[in-house]
């Protein structure tokens, strides 16, 4: 699935406004030690903010990401690149299987997704899945106030996941929160339409369309010193196969 060009320069804007990679990159190696953990797949691997510093750590790194110019990137890095959707043939076993915000809530997806990446685990691997929804933060809120169906919907879906992990082993949970700072509202509207469309044009004109909500929420509750501050939760579940 290629990506546009705008896409890459809406997610850069993102990224640097917010620690989330580096949050993200330190909760990733604190879960799964280099000195434990040889080798790793990285599915969904994205444009390299995490995975450039990750694929430095272990001896063993494969990224396998589908979009062209992510995967572009990565290459640039020196870094190994399936790229394809997965799930897709890999006949390799891993210590490690990364899922960081790279999996969709969609059933048809996840559970295929989920099945597949725990076979290519080895004996006693862990699969590492970073998810997004946490339940009654900062996020979850304003998608009340501007998308209640799919936050029912989603929270279904999320619960399913963790059902099938939960199924397949034993599993370990922590939260780590980053923070989007921006100084400017329009420069926070901007960032946070990017994190609800992920560069989908129609899902972000419908989040602009709840302009006027989204600033509401942001006057009243993310007002800083420094501007505007919007907390992110995220959800890493550590699954160590049965
Ligand atoms: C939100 S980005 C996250 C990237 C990176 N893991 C991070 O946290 O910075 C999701 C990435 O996963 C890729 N992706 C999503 N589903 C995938 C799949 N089934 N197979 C391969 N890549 C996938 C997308 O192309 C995108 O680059």
């Amino acid at each position: 699935m290629p990506t546009s060009k705008n896409y890459l320069t809406d997610f850069r804007f993102f990224l640097d406004r917010t620690d989330e990679k580096v949050i993200l990159e330190k909760a990733i190696i604190g879960q799964l030690p280099p000195d434990k953990f040889q080798s790793v797949i990285d599915i969904g691997a994205g444009e390299g903010s995490i995975s450039i510093p990750l694929s430095k750590r272990f001896s063993r790194y494969l990224a396998i990401e589908q979009n062209n110019l992510h995967a572009d990137i990565l290459r640039k890095n020196n870094i190994e690149v399936l790229e394809k959707p997965f799930p897709c043939k890999i006949s390799e076993r891993f210590d490690a299987v990364i899922s960081c915000h790279s999996i969709s809530h969609k059933p048809e997806v996840y559970k295929p997704f989920i099945n597949s990446a725990v076979e290519i685990l080895r004996p006693g691997g862990s699969f590492l899945l970073v998810d997004f929804r946490g339940r009654n933060d900062s996020w979850s809120s304003l998608m009340q106030k501007i998308d209640k169906p799919s936050v029912a919907e989603d929270e279904f879906h999320v619960n399913q996941i963790y059902s099938i992990l939960l199924s397949r082993g034993e599993t370990q949970w922590s939260i780590v929160k980053s923070k989007l700072l921006t100084k400017d509202l329009e420069d926070m509207v901007k960032s946070l339409s990017f994190v609800y469309s992920g560069g989908d044009r129609k899902r972000r004109e419908y989040f602009l369309s709840k302009r006027e909500i989204v600033v509401n929420v942001l006057k009243k509750r993310h007002w800083c010193d420094y501007g505007y501050m919007f907390i992110f939760e995220h959800k890493i579940i550590n699954l160590k196969l049965k």
